[in-house]
């Protein structure tokens, strides 16, 4: 039975956002076809009313009730396209839960997003900005995608090139925002792939195993290790990870900042630019831990903002922009939003 045209009204979407905060949807809907979701299309609610694509709502921040269609897409299916010696190329539907893909591919022995194990969301999701953690993006092992036109119903393949991702970004962020809904994504996974444990934790976990010649799901398992101690639980307390991006600054700058703050913790961003670490600017400035409400600073990970319970999206809002202002007065930084605001 195709769900779609079920659509519901003022529909709780507290258990569709890893914050937990309370909003409601005025409508909201289920799309697993191309046929459900060209439906939809045809029926002219979308031109009616503004639309909220919906994965794992990992990345969002809703600030008030919204006022549109939200439209969950819970399409499955993982299947094989090719395979060669060295690669294989692997398409997942978009509603696919992102970790067990992940968890799919190392079991395989398919190699290139194991550092990205344990990350919420869904696969389709993951392109919009171009997830990543520990020295790995998914643009790296991204092949294409396919995505449905908001206006046509068409479906549409874009190449990696295509979809323009740099750090924390793509160009359904930018020039294509709200314009496409991701549909299925394809990966290029290597059968004997070069592991990337440079990254000081991972090392530190296998070492501290005495894992020597580490193996997809070595890698694999030290991330979610490493994962489990460092950031919060959403199950557990309403966050979605990183709320700011680390800022990237001219190398200059940098060095006249390092001139005031020697242990500002930085990396080189290549072009003569540097990247800055959030977290450390937001730590001096005092705000690690700081609790209004509950609304918050998570103890461990000061670029988490947490919700204790009953913060509002607003609450939530009210305290990123303090710490963005305070960040701003003490080190001339300017720290953007990787989270989604609605
Ligand atoms: P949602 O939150 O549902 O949506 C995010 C955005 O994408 C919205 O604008 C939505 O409209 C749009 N969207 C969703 N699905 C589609 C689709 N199919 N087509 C078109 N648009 C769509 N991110 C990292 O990069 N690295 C990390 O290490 C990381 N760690 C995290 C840790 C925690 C504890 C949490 C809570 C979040 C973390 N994140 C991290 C952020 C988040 O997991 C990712 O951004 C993830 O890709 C979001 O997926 P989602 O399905 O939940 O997207
Ligand atoms: N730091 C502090 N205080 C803090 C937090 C961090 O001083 O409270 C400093 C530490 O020196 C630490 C450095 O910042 O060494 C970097 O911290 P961490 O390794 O925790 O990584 P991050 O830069 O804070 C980024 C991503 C994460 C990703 C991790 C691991 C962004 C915005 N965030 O965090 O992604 O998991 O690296 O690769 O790039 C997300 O995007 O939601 C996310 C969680």
């Amino acid at each position: 039975m195709p769900i779609f045209p079920d659509i519901k009204e003022n529909f709780s979407l507290h258990s569709f956002n890893t914050f937990h905060i309370e909003s409601t949807a005025r409508y909201f809907t289920e799309v697993n076809t191309i046929e459900n979701f060209r439906e939809l299309i045809a029926s002219g609610k979308l031109d009616e009313s503004p639309l909220l694509v919906l994965g794992g709502g990992s990345n969002l921040l809703f600030t008030g009730n919204f006022n549109g269609i939200a439209v969950h897409i819970i399409n499955k299916g993982i299947e094989i396209q090719n395979r060669t010696a060295d690669a294989v190329l692997v398409k997942s539907a978009a509603g696919e839960n992102w970790h067990e893909f992940v968890t799919y591919c190392v079991n395989e022995g398919f190699g290139g997003i194991e550092n990205l194990s344990l990350i919420p969301g869904n696969v389709g999701s993951c392109p919009i900005q171009n997830i990543g953690a520990y020295g790995v993006e998914v643009k790296d092992s991204f092949h294409s995608l396919e995505a449905i036109d908001l206006q046509t119903g068409e479906l549409l393949v874009f190449s990696n090139e295509e979809c323009r991702f740099g750090y924390r970004d793509s160009i359904f962020k930018r020039d294509l925002k709200g314009k496409f809904a991701i549909w299925s994504v394809t990966f290029e996974l290597k059968l004997n792939p070069v592991l990337h444990i440079e990254y000081g934790a991972i090392k530190q976990e296998l070492d501290a195993k005495g894992i020597n010649h580490a193996s997809i799901s070595d890698v694999s398992t030290a991330v979610c290790s490493i994962r489990q101690n460092k950031l919060p639980d959403p199950k557990l307390l309403g966050n979605a990870g990183s709320f700011f991006k680390n800022p990237t600054v001219d190398q200059k700058f940098a060095e006249k900042l390092l001139e005031s703050f020697p242990k500002l913790v930085h990396y080189p961003a290549g072009n003569d630019k540097v990247k800055l670490a959030a977290g450390w600017l937001i730590e001096q400035c005092g705000w690690k831990g700081h609790r209004e409400g509950d609304a918050g600073v998570h103890e461990n990970q000061a670029l988490v903002l947490v919700n204790y319970g009953r913060a509002t999206g607003s609450n939530i809002l009210t305290l990123a922009h303090r710490i963005q202002n305070s960040v701003y007065e003490r080190f001339g930084v300017k720290l953007d939003m990787e989270v989604n605001v609605i």
